[in-house]
């Protein structure tokens, strides 16, 4: 979700307003994406390079990660199921504070029963390690093949990647969802993610849908 910090120097506002206004802008997305019967959106929370930002701004995004995966009734409502990929909570370089992995696995529970879509949130995250994670599960199991991979990803349950979105001009691949994504459209805007739309996201998806 690139461009929070531009859409916001633009309109002079710290760069935090503008991850506030992310925020916003990823439950309005969740709406739409459910007009449109998507049936799998996972978004780039927070990368695990992010920790390196200044702890306020840090601070502020794990706020809105928390009020996130509080919008419980709002995704009831919806029949959105929520999920959560990154590395584990309990491996040694996790930093995940107590209080986020509360609101995640309070999230994950009370909207388990949904089935409209689910709503992935990769919090944490780092494709490479991910990678890294899943070859050394399938070598300690003893078989090291591309179904092997998939099964130790930390979330099997993602499908494929059908379409990558890149927003606010980013041409380059970040570390997200290397694996699942080969093969993938890849859709670029020039919007900053706070500015990311419903007409934007149906000019994404007509990649794939035609
Ligand atoms: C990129 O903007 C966004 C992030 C670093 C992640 C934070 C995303 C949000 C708070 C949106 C809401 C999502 C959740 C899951 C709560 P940037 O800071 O890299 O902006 P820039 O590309 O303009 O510098």
């Amino acid at each position: 979700m690139d461009g929070n910090g531009r859409w916001a120097q633009r309109r002079q506002l710290a760069r935090t307003a503008g991850h506030t206004e992310g925020e916003e802008n990823l439950a309005r997305l969740v709406r739409v994406a459910r007009t449109r019967n998507v049936g799998w959106l996972t978004v780039f929370g927070f990368s695990t390079e992010n920790w390196v930002r200044p702890r306020t701004e840090v601070r502020h995004i794990l706020g809105l990660h928390r009020k996130l995966f509080g919008r419980v009734s709002e995704l009831n409502e919806l029949n959105v199921r929520v999920q959560w990929v990154g590395r584990p909570f309990d491996s040694p370089d996790a930093r995940t504070p107590k209080h986020v992995q509360r609101a995640i696995h309070k999230a994950i529970a009370d909207t388990s029963a949904n089935t409209g879509m689910v709503l992935t949130v990769a919090f944490d995250y780092g494709s490479r390690a991910e990678i890294v994670h899943a070859a050394r599960a399938a070598a300690a199991a003893g078989v090291v093949d591309a179904d092997a991979l998939w099964e130790h990803m930390y979330l099997p349950e993602l499908p494929p990647v059908d379409v990558v979105v890149r927003t606010s001009g980013e041409h380059r691949v970040s570390n997200f969802m290397l694996w699942q994504s080969a093969g993938a459209e890849v859709f670029f805007t020039e919007r900053p993610w706070p500015d990311f739309d419903g007409d934007e996201l149906d000019a994404a998806v007509a990649l794939v849908r035609g």
